[in-house]
């Protein structure tokens, strides 16, 4: 064992002026060195130093969130603005929504979360190049292949880093934080960027009232590094309730409306309001509940409460079951509307700026989204809460309204006309 300890130590110092090189050669060592774990476990005292220390280095360290930065497109759509195309009013949203605006953005979604990674490298102190993976959270793509990630990966300037795209819809960025907390966790990866972006402007059917006031685009991300003390992802709980997989649909993207004359871009919404609102609040109550019992903790050792906004009344319903008073909730649904995946980091930065979060602070973040997916994680905050620096990356001025934009995307689409019959059709 100490032989292969010291030939990997070689590689190593072989490999040095290689980046990619040192990770190819970590990787392996990890793998050998769960290879060695499982041979060493009966026979403690047979495993050599080296191999004891680095497996306490592998597989007891944490993934402390070290970064974060959002990206929000400028334009403001309103519910008064939404009132000119919709039979709706500001009076109906906000009672039954608590949503008074949402953005549309200017610029595609790779963008928006290029400048959202770019600002929580820079908060983490931390050069493209140190990144290992990049994992973007959404059900916003602009192609099949390749995926979103790459195209994410190569604005950033993070060569060679792996690229994954990750879609449970609004969980999205939860379940990609978990994922790349436990990349960090068993050494797979040591600088991992997890975004949480959508731009559903571009797929939303504007002429249906039922779905076209409750969402909105934004992007927001944030830096996972390995840490030694208890930080980062530290209780998670993930599932997803099929019985409802029917009750939101977004027909008309995907392989499988090929060939049905349907206009691109044209979609139409199924859309079950009520089933969705009862069983959100029933899988992010319970899944709270239970995340908090796994850790041991109560909601009164919760600082702060970072939960997906589709519903300002959800929201209530699930702090209420938590026990958590609402001035420990983070709201921004009145601003931005529901954002799907990028609703959770958005709110995180947000509490962050605002002085909310303190060192040590535990959070709880709950959603759910299409499948119906749900997800429940306790995050113990490191020591940081300020940025160790800021990006010049922007976005690019924005030129015309919201309304403006949304007016254009509308006379794309062909609500009553041919791909009304592919839309309807079974998939
Ligand atoms: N403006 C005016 N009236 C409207 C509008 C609107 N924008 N939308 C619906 N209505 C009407 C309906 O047509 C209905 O009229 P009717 O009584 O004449 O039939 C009436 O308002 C009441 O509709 P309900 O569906 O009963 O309204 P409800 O109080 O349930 O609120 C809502 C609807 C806001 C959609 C709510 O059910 C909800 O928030 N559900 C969860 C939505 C959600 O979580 N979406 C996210 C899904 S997952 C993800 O995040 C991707």
């Amino acid at each position: 064992m100490r032989t292969k300890g010291g030939n990997f130590e070689r590689w190593r110092l072989r490999a040095r002026h290689s980046r990619h090189a040192v990770r190819t050669v970590d990787v392996l060592r990890s793998r050998s060195l769960r290879h060695s774990r499982r041979l060493a476990v009966p026979r403690p005292s047979a495993v050599a130093p080296f191999a004891v220390r680095a497996l306490t280095f592998r597989f007891m360290r944490f993934a402390s969130i070290t970064g974060w930065g959002s990206a929000m497109p400028p334009a403001v759509l309103s519910n008064a603005d939404l009132s000119t195309f919709l039979d709706t009013s500001d009076e109906w949203i906000t009672t039954r929504t608590g949503m008074k605006e949402r953005r549309i953005s200017h610029v595609s979604a790779v963008e928006l979360s290029t400048v959202a990674a770019a600002r929580a490298l820079a908060c983490a102190g931390l050069d493209a190049r140190d990144v290992d993976l990049v994992v973007y959270g959404s059900c916003s793509f602009e192609e099949q292949v390749p995926n979103a990630a790459s195209a994410v990966q190569k604005a950033l300037g993070a060569e060679g880093a792996a690229a994954m795209d990750l879609n449970t819809a609004c969980t999205s960025f939860l379940y990609g934080l978990t994922a790349a907390s436990g990349m960090i966790r068993t050494g797979v990866v040591r600088c991992a960027v997890v975004i949480g972006v959508e731009l559903i402007s571009r797929y939303i059917d504007w002429s249906n009232r039922n779905v076209a006031v409750l969402f909105g685009d934004g992007a927001a991300a944030v830096v996972l590094q390995p840490s030694d003390t208890e930080s980062g992802v530290i209780g998670a709980l993930l599932g997803c309730d099929t019985e409802a997989r029917a009750s939101l649909r977004v027909r008309g993207v995907g392989l499988g409306y090929g060939g049905r004359g349907i206009t691109l871009g044209d979609t139409s919404w199924d859309f079950d309001g009520q089933v969705i609102f009862k069983r959100a609040v029933v899988a992010m109550c319970e899944s709270s509940s239970r995340v908090l019992a796994q850790c041991g903790v109560s909601a009164d050792d919760v600082s702060v409460m970072v939960p997906h906004q589709a519903n300002l009344r959800i929201i209530e319903a699930v702090a209420k079951y938590a026990g958590m008073p609402m001035d420990k909730v983070v709201l921004t649904v009145q601003r931005y509307g529901n954002m799907s995946a990028a609703t959770v980091p958005v709110a995180l930065v947000e509490a962050l700026e605002a002085g909310r979060v303190h060192p040590g602070s535990l959070l709880l973040m709950t959603g759910f989204g299409g499948g119906l997916t749900w997800a429940s994680l306790i995050v113990r905050w490191g020591d940081r809460v300020t940025p160790l620096g800021t990006s010049s990356r922007e976005l690019p001025p924005c030129t015309k309204s919201a309304l403006e934009m949304v007016n254009e995307i509308r006379a794309t689409q062909d609500p009553h006309g041919r791909s009304a019959c592919g839309l309807a059709q079974p998939v």
